[in-house]
């Protein structure tokens, strides 16, 4: 039989980390069900995952236009991180170092300073200014092994800036490879010229705010998250319900910031109104642990927050997966709490902190985040008919990841069948 020629085959892997999803993320003690292929290859065609099986199998059956001997690399999903905060302007070094000297985080929004001080750098940049100095930080996440990620607003909080951010967002996906699915976040902060009057702010996301971004994503022809920060001192949960249900109306999908500080009920809320995610859940209560088990929300647990904080409690982990919940991982990269770009990094403290497992961590940073940005169907994992978004791992087995943290140990990415980094 004449061997079939294709654009690509990746072989001679020692793992092919194909990360199953079957119909939807792994819930509660599926987790980290990474259905290794040994001495594996993968196929691609047209961008997309054709096959994976044993590397002679495919071999002898493929030719390809680009062939790739991993040399006895692991080779796992392209990694997708469902929250972050980019793009923003500046940065909040001198903050970190008032942290250090005890200054809490609230403290220091209370104070003006925190959200609103990147609020005013971002209000202040151009939209060319805002995509150059965004495209260098998702260089770095796509060196470590991101190929699909979240971006959202939140550092404009009156309409022109928002929608700055959410234009900077479009420029920043067709300017590099990494895909970024837009979030519209005005619920972040309540802006100073507001201060005081947090009802009036959230009637002005409703009739204006609102209304501009849902105008943003029919002009763009594309999807719209809205999300909201609910804890305690910034929305609560009658006003985050508020903005939802408008979002809701306009046709945006949901996703949450809870329980970071305070446990406040906004994942109850989540799962409530059919949110794609919910997000931080470090305070999570019992009920909104149970909630999460009984729904499709997927809960996103962002280690790198407490850890960037220097607190001591992450996400209830193995309560969510004992309820049944599916639980993803992100950076929540952002200036205030956890500029971090690296989902390795990630997974390594999810590990620690969270108590999962390496395979744990793995399925959560790929599968589970796809489901988290409502893309599981195309992205996430090595199935065929996904996107070819595959990493080539510098090292052997798996179990590395997690494991060693603080340099990278990803060798090469491949994005839709195109091999975008290489180190
Ligand atoms: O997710 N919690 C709210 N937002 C960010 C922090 C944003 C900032 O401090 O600039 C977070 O941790
Ligand atoms: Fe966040």
């Amino acid at each position: 039989m004449e061997a079939m020629k294709i654009d690509l085959l990746i072989h001679s892997a020692s793992q092919v980390c194909v990360v199953p999803g079957h119909d939807g993320p792994q819930r509660g003690g599926r987790l980290g069900d990474l259905g290794i292929i040994e001495n594996g290859a993968v196929a691609v065609a047209d961008g997309r995952i054709l096959e994976t099986g044993p590397s002679a199998d495919l071999r002898a059956r493929y030719t390809a236009e680009t062939t790739i001997d991993a040399h006895g690399r692991c080779l796992t999903p392209g990694f997708v991180d469902p929250h972050t905060h980019l793009p923003w302007a500046g940065d909040r070094a001198h903050e970190f170092e008032m942290r250090l000297g005890g200054a809490t985080y609230m403290e220091i929004m209370a104070a003006g300073g925190g959200i609103m001080s990147t609020v005013y750098q971002t209000r202040a940049a151009s939209l060319e200014q805002l995509v150059v100095q965004n495209l260098p930080r998702l260089a770095r996440m796509l060196a470590h092994g991101t190929t699909s990620a979240e971006a959202k607003t939140g550092y404009g909080l009156e309409k022109a800036a928002e929608l700055k951010q959410l234009d900077a967002i479009w420029q920043l996906n067709q300017r590099q490879p990494i895909e970024l699915a837009a979030t519209f976040l005005p619920a972040h902060a309540v802006p100073e010229e507001w201060s005081g009057r947090t009802d009036d702010y959230v009637q002005h996301i409703i009739t204006e705010l609102l209304p501009a971004g849902a105008d943003w994503m029919r002009r763009r022809q594309t999807t719209l998250f809205c999300d909201v920060f609910c804890e305690a001192g910034v929305f609560d949960v009658a006003q985050t319900r508020r903005i939802f249900t408008r979002a809701a109306e306009l046709g945006c999908r949901l996703k949450v910031h809870a329980d970071e500080f305070e446990g406040l009920g906004g994942t109850k809320l989540a799962v409530e109104l059919g949110a794609v995610s919910a997000d931080h859940l470090v305070k999570t209560p019992d009920a909104d642990i149970a909630a999460l088990g009984q729904g499709n929300t997927v809960a996103v647990g962002l280690p790198g927050t407490p850890f960037g904080l220097g607190h001591s409690e992450y996400t209830p982990a193995k309560a969510i997966l004992a309820a049944g919940g599916a639980l993803a991982l992100a950076t929540d990269l952002n200036p205030g709490t956890t500029w971090c770009e690296s989902m390795q990094m990630v997974m390594a403290l999810a590990c620690r902190y969270m108590g999962l497992t390496q395979a744990q961590a793995l399925a959560a940073a790929t599968l589970n985040s796809a489901h988290a940005i409502g893309r599981g169907d195309e992205i996430g994992s090595l199935e065929p008919g996904k996107q070819a978004d595959i990493l080539i791992l510098d090292v052997a087995d798996y179990r590395q990841l997690g494991y060693r943290y603080g340099t990278n140990l990803v060798k090469m990415v491949i994005k839709q069948g195109s091999v975008v980094s290489k180190q």
